[in-house]
């Protein structure tokens, strides 16, 4: 999706074109067009599948008899009513965490983390570079420069081995990326931290659920970060949450995303901390708390179904699925592939997902190299980081995203298929699967065709 979709916009596409797939295939009667089915649907062919995929969010009429107490009560701020306390204890329990706190993005989660375990300016964090921009976006704001270690290309994730030789005396915290729902290899990078005394942000946005040897992902770090943007498997349009071990880290928090006010652990009378406002509301906090057993419910059937995928996908020469850690369990907010286009005549990977999309499975590729798009450029340009950086460091960090050789990998050769899709029946998942042995079939042709 690199030159038109963001992945959001991805989500929504996959949701829609469903519905124009089931009008185009309505219309092909199957006595006239059979001779046709074997032909890619991108050259005149009749698409493998027929379209109709679930639509993403979903709403329940059950939810509103809670959500309508809400307004007609008038009490819709955090502090007006114990709502948002409650989807907390909640959350927290779902995940095995001590703590949670919700707060109004997982952007806000990520800056509240970070600001509390003491990324200030001028300080470096290691990151991920395969995420949502969000990540990068979060670091900056607490005016610090987000260090890109490489991405594995066998798992999408942060590769442990890089991490180190990226870790220079101003750098504090690591932020692993759970992306796409895929735990991050965290013995090794708790290892790192621990040696060099960093705190480890997880960023869990995708990953509610998610399983690293037996412990939720977020509850592995000092703290865990989450999302409920629109798209996510648990959605309230906007929200998000931390979560965390110990009680007085999440206390910080809590103060700090309200305000400054004294909290629970963290005490002090009048404006005795820093703080803003980034809080959520009971309405987010009842729409939430309504969806666990869903989540929960549905958990288990993109796992099965992603399962089921991998294990025939990767039959298919130049497809390979993504490998999970150890004991790991992944929980697919999007379900990712390589694709090797020598395996499919030199098909490109652009062709490739709009001749699959074309046969009713809408795919794509997701993140490109975004720290070539700008945003890094007039960051290290702005007067604030000229103060705090020199101007050799400036320039080395810059040239460093070049050698980021795994991600650039990575980020030409992965497709995906979008979460609303993997709660879809057994046939669906046979049918993805057999429109990309399609179009390997006819990849000769679809690879000459000008489309
Ligand atoms: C990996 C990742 N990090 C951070 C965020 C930011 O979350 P939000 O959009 O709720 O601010 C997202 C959301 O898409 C994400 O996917």
């Amino acid at each position: 999706m690199k030159n038109s979709l963001t992945r959001r916009s991805f989500i929504r596409t996959a949701a829609a074109s469903s519905a124009a797939l089931a009008w185009f295939s309505a219309r092909r009667s199957s006595s006239v067009f059979a001779a046709e089915a074997d032909k890619p649907a991108l050259l005149g062919g009749t698409p493998v599948h027929k379209g109709g995929w679930a639509k993403w969010p979903q709403w329940r009429e059950a939810w509103e008899p809670e959500v309508l107490k809400v307004f007609r009560s008038g009490r819709w701020f955090r502090g007006s009513d114990e709502r948002v306390s409650e989807f907390e204890r909640g959350y927290a329990q779902l995940l095995g965490a001590k703590k949670c706190l919700a707060t109004a993005s997982g952007t806000t989660a990520l800056i509240v983390s970070l600001h509390v375990l003491d990324v200030d300016a001028g300080d470096e964090v290691i990151v991920s570079p395969y995420t949502f921009i969000a990540s990068y976006n979060a670091i900056l704001s607490c005016k610090a420069l987000p260090v890109f270690a490489d991405s594995d290309p066998a798992t999408l994730t942060i590769d442990p081995a890089s991490i180190e030789s990226r870790i220079t005396e101003r750098t504090r915290a690591i932020m692993p990326v759970h992306i796409f729902g895929m735990p991050c290899e965290m013995d090794a990078i708790s290892a790192i931290a621990r040696k060099h005394k960093l705190a480890v942000v997880e960023d869990a946005c995708q990953a509610w659920l998610a399983e690293y040897k037996g412990r939720k992902c977020g509850t592995i770090g000092d703290l865990g970060c989450f999302s409920f943007q629109e798209s996510k498997h648990i959605p309230s349009g906007e929200g998000g949450a931390i979560i965390g071990m110990s009680e007085e880290l999440i206390d910080k928090c809590n103060s700090f995303h309200n305000c400054g006010r004294a909290v629970g652990t963290n005490k002090g009378s009048g404006s005795f901390t820093r703080g803003n406002n980034y809080r959520m509301t009971q309405a987010q906090a009842v729409i939430l708390m309504q969806q666990f057993d869903k989540l929960v419910k549905e958990t288990e059937i993109r796992r099965a179904n992603a399962d089921y995928l991998s294990a025939n996908l990767g039959k298919i020469p130049g497809i390979t699925p993504v490998r999970l850690p150890e004991n790991s369990r992944a929980v697919w907010h999007l379900y990712p592939f390589r694709y090797d286009a020598a395996q499919f005549n030199g098909l490109s990977l652009d062709k490739f997902s709009k001749a699959v999309s074309a046969e009713g499975v809408p795919c794509g590729r997701v993140y490109h190299e975004q720290y070539f798009d700008g945003l890094l450029d007039e960051a290290i340009a702005s007067r604030g980081f000229k103060r705090l950086w020199s101007a050799e460091r400036l320039k080395a960090y810059r040239d460093s995203f070049q050698e980021l050789k795994g991600n650039k990998q990575v980020c030409a050769t992965t497709v995906a298929v979008t979460q609303n899709m993997l709660l879809a029946d057994r046939s669906d998942m046979d049918q993805i699967i057999e429109a990309i042995r399609k179009v390997q079939a006819h990849s000769a042709a679809l690879a000459k065709a000008a489309v």
